[in-house]
């Protein structure tokens, strides 16, 4: 469910009040996204596990410091926009357009293969918004494609753990996140096998996009 929010009483100069409403409907959705890839972050480094936890243990909390920094900047642009910045694990629920992060416990590796689908779906919306900002409000496109900056350089720290010999990802072929983990972790040499899980997730995902 997207955010339907009337136009603010005020917004910044230079936007009509029905432009900044658009500008904050689209960061109200990439606070959602934001906020779910700090937890998501977090999530991955309590339950990592193998002979690779410390260091992907240690590399994702930089990552979560800087992702919840970008969702205090895009609800503070919310607020300067003259909108209400919504940031209760409840409304994020109500809104989001995607399922929680699906591994628990886990090898290292498979938690990102897992979490390199998360980067994209996210990385995916954002330049989206960012190119819907560009008509209406540079300063949000500004602030959204300085987050993309950074989240395509954690993405790129994941996937550097993803090549294979050849230099393709090892999750190349993945639909889900489950079949991603599968596809990563340490049990790669043999194909993954399918579960009634993995089948139903790969249904899901084929039928609709998973954006975040
Ligand atoms: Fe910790």
């Amino acid at each position: 469910m997207s955010p339907q929010s009337s136009p603010p009483r005020y917004t910044v100069p230079g936007l009509s009040t029905r432009e900044g409403g658009r500008m904050i409907d689209l960061l109200s959705m990439r606070l959602h996204s934001l906020n779910d890839l700090a937890l998501t972050l977090k999530h991955i480094h309590w339950n990592v596990t193998g002979p690779h936890f410390i260091a992907v243990h240690e590399m994702l909390d930089p990552q979560t410091v800087a992702v919840r920094d970008m969702a205090d900047s895009a609800a503070e642009r919310i607020s300067a926009l003259g909108g209400e910045p919504r940031g209760t694990a409840g409304v994020l629920v109500a809104e989001r357009t995607w399922d929680d992060y699906s591994v628990g416990r886990a090898d290292a590796i498979a938690h990102l293969g897992a979490l390199d689908l998360v980067y994209t779906g996210i990385i995916e919306d954002h330049r989206k918004a960012a190119a819907k900002a560009a008509s209406v409000d540079p300063v949000t496109e500004d602030l959204l494609i300085e987050h993309l900056r950074s989240l395509e350089q954690f993405q790129w720290f994941v996937r550097a753990h993803l090549e294979n010999s050849a230099g393709a990802l090892s999750t190349a072929d993945a639909g889900s996140e489950k079949q991603a983990a599968e596809a990563a972790g340490p049990s790669r040499t043999t194909p993954a096998k399918k579960t009634a899980g993995t089948k139903r997730a790969a249904k899901k995902v084929t039928a609709g996009k998973r954006a975040r």
